[in-house]
């Protein structure tokens, strides 16, 4: 079983540099997955009460046998909770589902900015971890100006923003923004999902120059570019293959070469979180 490095967060506390991500697996197959990839070695789980398998995933969790203290699980405050109460709320039910004393991880899933409240529901994770019920605050889909709103009224970085970013997207300035503020970028889409770009010169390229699939090569160039990849497979040889990643390095032209694959319109779906929101 192939051993993952890990990344130190801000506030001390670490999280393994690839995670799982389980959108949209649900039931038994989606449990059956989630095993699975545990068994592969995955110790970090990405999850949200949106995603409607929190449950599944604490049985993932209890039924691989892996102790929980090995196993970051993140999941994400709905926009429709963000008034503080309802966000606290939100996290307790979290837990309740998961069947955990804590998550390891909450994020609030989108700013949606035009409800105005994402303050708030930051305000309330960080109550949230106050209480033990939540051991890191962080974010997703956050731009630079969301990350100043919670940082200035509560004085608390969040460790983490989970963000869209592949190779299509790389997202440069705001994965410099987070440098400077000491935040963890995390890649939702990490391989592209429907557009992934598996055939693209850069990345096929590489793969063969390191003897890797198309996959492998753009998890690889996440890790070079400091950035923890959430990568969702149901394929328990893709599972492990997308987890395999870190015996092998690519030079640095690679990595620009697969950077220079980014496009201001490559979003997948229009996913600004401006203008994009979800309830
Ligand atoms: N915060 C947010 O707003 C947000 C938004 C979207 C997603 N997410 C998180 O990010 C995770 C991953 O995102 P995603 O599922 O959209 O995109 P993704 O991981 O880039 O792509 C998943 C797709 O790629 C396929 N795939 C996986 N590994 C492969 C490989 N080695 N070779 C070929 N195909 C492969 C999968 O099919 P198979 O399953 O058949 O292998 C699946 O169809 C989600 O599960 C969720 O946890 C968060």
């Amino acid at each position: 079983m192939a051993t993952t490095p890990t990344r130190t967060l801000q506030d001390g506390t670490t999280l393994p540099a690839t995670g799982f991500g389980t959108y949209p697996l649900t039931g038994e197959d989606g449990i059956r997955a989630m095993v699975s990839a545990l068994e592969a070695g995955y110790r970090l789980l990405d999850t949200a009460v949106n995603y409607g398998n929190e449950q599944e995933v604490g049985e993932a969790i209890r039924r691989s046998g892996v102790p929980r203290e090995e196993i970051v699980v993140q999941t994400k405050v709905p926009g429709r909770d963000h008034a503080f109460d309802r966000a606290v709320a939100s996290v307790e039910g979290s837990l309740e589902r998961l069947g955990l004393e804590q998550v390891d991880v909450a994020l609030i899933h989108w700013p949606n900015p035009s409800v105005g409240l994402y303050v708030d529901a930051y305000r309330a994770l960080v109550e949230c971890r106050e209480r033990g019920l939540v051991r890191s605050v962080g974010v997703s889909n956050f731009t630079e100006k969301h990350l100043a709103d919670v940082i200035e009224a509560t004085g608390v970085t969040p460790v983490l923003n989970q963000v869209e970013l592949h190779p299509l997207f790389p997202q440069e300035q705001l994965r410099a923004a987070h440098e400077r503020l000491g935040i963890l970028t995390e890649a939702w889409s990490p391989l592209g999902k429907r557009n992934a770009p598996f055939g693209a010169d850069p990345v096929a390229a590489a793969a063969q120059a390191h003897g890797v699939t198309p996959a492998q090569a753009i998890l690889r160039w996440h890790v070079q570019l400091g950035v923890v990849p959430l990568p969702k497979s149901s394929d328990p040889e893709r599972q492990r293959a997308n987890l395999d990643v870190f015996g092998f390095e690519l030079s640095p032209d690679e990595v620009a070469a697969i950077s220079a694959l980014g496009r201001p319109d490559g979003r997948l779906f229009g996913g600004d979180p401006d203008t994009h929101e979800e309830m």
